[in-house]
């Protein structure tokens, strides 16, 4: 999810960093706009490290203008949350005000937003703050309660900032009704090794992109996600059960040991399709000249998991990879590897789904095909369980 973050000038400004690393450490893409006020608590360089993007401060810095103008900024996201927000900027906020770079942004954008109150007990209470946070409210911007306790300034009642995850839930739920709660939801991605020494092997580009968006998608609908990953530099997704594996055969026996307990099985990963005959236990000498080795085909793991159903096995839901005629090759393929549905994307060429933050494609069932525009994958993950949701 592509998240921007307003930090206002609170004392509870310093815990943007944690929630900062807590969005990145789960895959979201971060940037931050603070406050002249949010600086005196926290640095901007502290937030440019932890979100590995420049920080906005300065409606009229020229440098950051460049680099991505607010009106770009304000189209960025998929959601806007402002943590801690005080007193004063909720009164700036609730009254349209534009006077710095995160009012701006948050004017002439249309992403959903979420505000967390944090300030002072009485400051809260006052009727004024009421009075404008509830304005925010019936404008649709989501409102997170504060939690009480003991504040900075030592009294104790409402206004604290809560912690990071309560935040990120609070984000969550603007975008996920529990769709596919009670699913038990199976995912194969990454590509997989076939060595051919210990120094050599054969694989593809697949990088895993779409199948671990497709497995975070899932557990935000409510599913419990198993991921069966291949050799991948993406980070470990949170919450699920994660089995890593490195050869086509590991994967088939991790995914057919798991099917029997799941609902669903995506086989979102690029396995692939050849070993060489002999794989050697030591490394072979560089020597001049051609080298020709003998492969043989790996196990067709969507085949088997295919041939292999009845009534009560998961719904099977195939990728199809295709260079050219994706549609009429990916309805083939749907037949032909007997999947409940089929995901046709593009490979080559400008619109590459392999290692792409993009994808593309159509999502074929026996009744019906839905293209998929061009997104990011998160989008087309979220595309997808909304369309499979009823064939469940
Ligand atoms: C030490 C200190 C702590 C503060 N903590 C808060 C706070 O938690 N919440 C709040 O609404 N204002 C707090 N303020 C007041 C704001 O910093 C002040 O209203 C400022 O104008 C906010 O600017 P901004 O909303 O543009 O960031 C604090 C001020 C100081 C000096």
């Amino acid at each position: 999810m592509k998240i921007l973050l307003g930090i206002t000038g609170g004392i509870a400004a310093y815990k943007s960093a944690a929630l900062v690393r807590a969005l990145k450490k789960r895959g979201d893409e971060v940037r931050v706009v603070m406050t002249a006020g949010a600086t005196e608590f926290i640095t901007p360089l502290t937030l440019q490290v932890l979100s590995e993007n420049s920080v906005g401060t300065d409606l009229f810095d020229p440098t950051f203008e460049s680099q991505i103008g607010h009106i770009d900024l304000a189209r960025w996201p998929d959601v806007i949350l402002v943590a801690p927000a005080t007193a004063n900027f909720i009164a700036r906020y609730a009254n349209g005000f534009c006077d710095d770079l995160l009012t701006t942004v948050l004017a002439a954008s249309t992403s959903p937003v979420l505000i967390a109150p944090a300030m002072n007990t009485q400051m809260l209470l006052k009727e004024r703050t009421q009075r404008n946070i509830e304005t925010l409210r019936m404008d649709g911007v989501k409102i997170i309660a504060p939690d009480s306790g003991e504040l900075a300034c030592k009294e104790v009642g409402a206004g604290r900032l809560p912690d990071s995850p309560i935040l990120l839930d609070a984000v969550d739920a603007i975008f996920f009704a529990p769709i596919l709660e009670g699913k038990k939801i199976l995912i194969a991605a990454g590509p997989t090794r076939e060595f051919l020494d210990p120094a050599r092997f054969l694989s593809n580009p697949s990088t895993g992109k779409m199948g671990y968006a497709l497995a975070k998608e899932a557990l935000n609908f409510g599913a419990r996600v198993t991921l069966v990953s291949g050799p991948s530099a993406l980070p470990k997704p949170s919450g699920i059960t994660f089995i890593s594996v490195l050869t086509t055969e590991d994967m088939f026996i991790a995914l057919t040991q798991q099917a029997p307990q799941n609902d669903v099985i995506v086989m979102a990963a690029a396995p692939a399709d050849w070993k060489a005959e002999v794989q050697l236990e030591q490394k072979e000498a560089k020597v001049e000249g051609e080298k020709i080795v003998r492969f043989v085909r790996t196990k067709d793991i969507l085949k088997h998991l295919g041939e292999h159903k009845s009534d009560s096995s998961p719904f099977l839901v195939g990728f199809a990879a295709e260079s050219h005629d994706l549609l009429e090759r990916g309805k083939a393929k749907r037949i032909r590897k007997k999947c409940d549905a089929l995901i046709a994307n593009q490979i080559g060429g400008k619109n590459n789904a392999f290692g792409s933050d993009d994808n593309q494609g159509f999502v074929i069932c026996e009744d019906e095909v839905v293209e998929l525009e061009r997104d990011t994958k998160t989008q087309i993950a979220r595309r997808i369980w909304n369309i499979l949701v009823d064939k469940l």
